[in-house]
């Protein structure tokens, strides 16, 4: 009687500590679009699993990661820039997960090959244009192009500290060499307007006032203004258009939000799971035109009619992202050495 009383307390324990591990998912969130909390209900509506959202910088939410080691209560970490979720990587913070339903519908090109890391989402870093100035594919069809001194002080972009610049010139030196990259580096910061400065959305705004002719940006900074319910800013938006380089050679750089399971995350379980999540149909909608990205399982159509304005257009699928992080001391080292500030 005894030995069943203390047998059943047992399994109690055992159920209530399988219980417990299954029902929290903690997540280290760098995103912070106010669609995202909307996706994570759709997690915990799905599998009953509760998720404790733990909001950062992007950066400073992988340093929290890191400062809190072995007792780090956090499952996944994501965040935004393959260059960022590589640094995290590199630190060692995440465990490879091993999934079918991942493997599938993600992309190669667009997850660490050991699944230690998925990309979730897209952004393509397109060139902007003044519409009234510039006819993009005949005035100008690639990133290369950009190093033309025809364009000699019609170019804005932000800093080459910035990790979207950082990112695309670690594509393009996976693409051309570092010889010619550098040479490219140094011919688009002879053509710069101004010193690099402001964000993404910045560049568009100085094209749309004339200060420049071309702006190099992700694509939904744009979209956000054409969304937008300021008079201001849709008028910036209706002056500045939208251009997928690169089409008839290696198509359009494309950058993702993503991340992983953690070394030592205490619900490994629910961290697949959520991850899986992420990837399904319902996720990928949200999780895309949340913050007006592109979904990476192919099979998920666009739905956000401003985005699908811009058109479809060939990304860059012969760059792993993992690339954008391997390649990007180097990148750091091209743009001190072109002055790219
Ligand atoms: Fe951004």
């Amino acid at each position: 009687m005894r030995f069943t009383t203390l047998t059943a307390l047992g399994s109690l324990a055992v159920l209530w500590a399988g219980a417990a591990a299954a029902a929290e998912l903690n997540l280290y969130s760098g995103r912070h679009y106010q669609t995202d909390q909307a996706l994570y209900d759709g997690f915990t509506k799905a599998t009953g699993i509760k998720v404790n959202m733990v909001e950062g910088k992007e950066d400073d939410i992988i340093e929290r990661v890191k400062r809190e080691g072995a007792a780090s209560p956090a499952d996944v970490l994501i965040t935004v820039d393959a260059g960022r979720i590589w640094r995290a990587d590199a630190a060692g913070l995440f465990a490879p997960v091993k999934s079918k339903v991942l493997e599938e519908r993600i992309p190669a090109e667009l997850r660490q090959a050991d699944g230690r890391w998925f990309g979730f989402s897209t952004r393509a870093r397109v060139i902007y244009f003044d519409k009234a100035k510039v006819k993009p594919g005949v005035d100008i069809k690639t990133y290369q192009d950009l190093a033309d001194p025809k364009w000699k002080g019609q170019i804005c972009v932000r800093s080459g500290t910035n990790m979207y610049n950082l990112s695309l010139l670690s594509a393009l030196i996976g693409l051309m060499g570092e010889e010619k990259a550098e040479a490219w580096a140094k011919g688009v910061a002879a053509n710069m307007a101004r010193p690099p400065q402001g964000g993404d959305t910045d560049q568009i705004k100085a094209v749309a006032a004339g200060q420049c002719s071309i702006g190099i940006g992700n694509t939904y900074y744009l979209v956000r203004l054409m969304r937008s319910e300021k008079p201001a800013d849709l008028e910036v938006a209706s002056k500045v258009g939208a251009f997928f380089p690169n089409q008839e050679t290696t198509g359009t750089h494309v950058n993702v939000a993503g991340g992983g399971m953690l070394k030592n995350a205490p619900n490994k379980d629910a961290a697949v799971k959520f991850l899986e999540y992420l990837a399904s149909d319902t996720a990928q909608k949200y999780f895309a035109d949340g913050n007006n990205e592109y979904a990476v399982v192919k099979s998920v159509k666009l739905d956000n009619p401003a985005l699908v304005t811009l058109g479809s257009f060939k990304a860059d699928t012969t760059t792993n992202i993992e690339t954008l992080g391997k390649n990007q001391p180097l990148a750091q080292k091209i743009f001190e050495r072109v002055g790219w500030k």
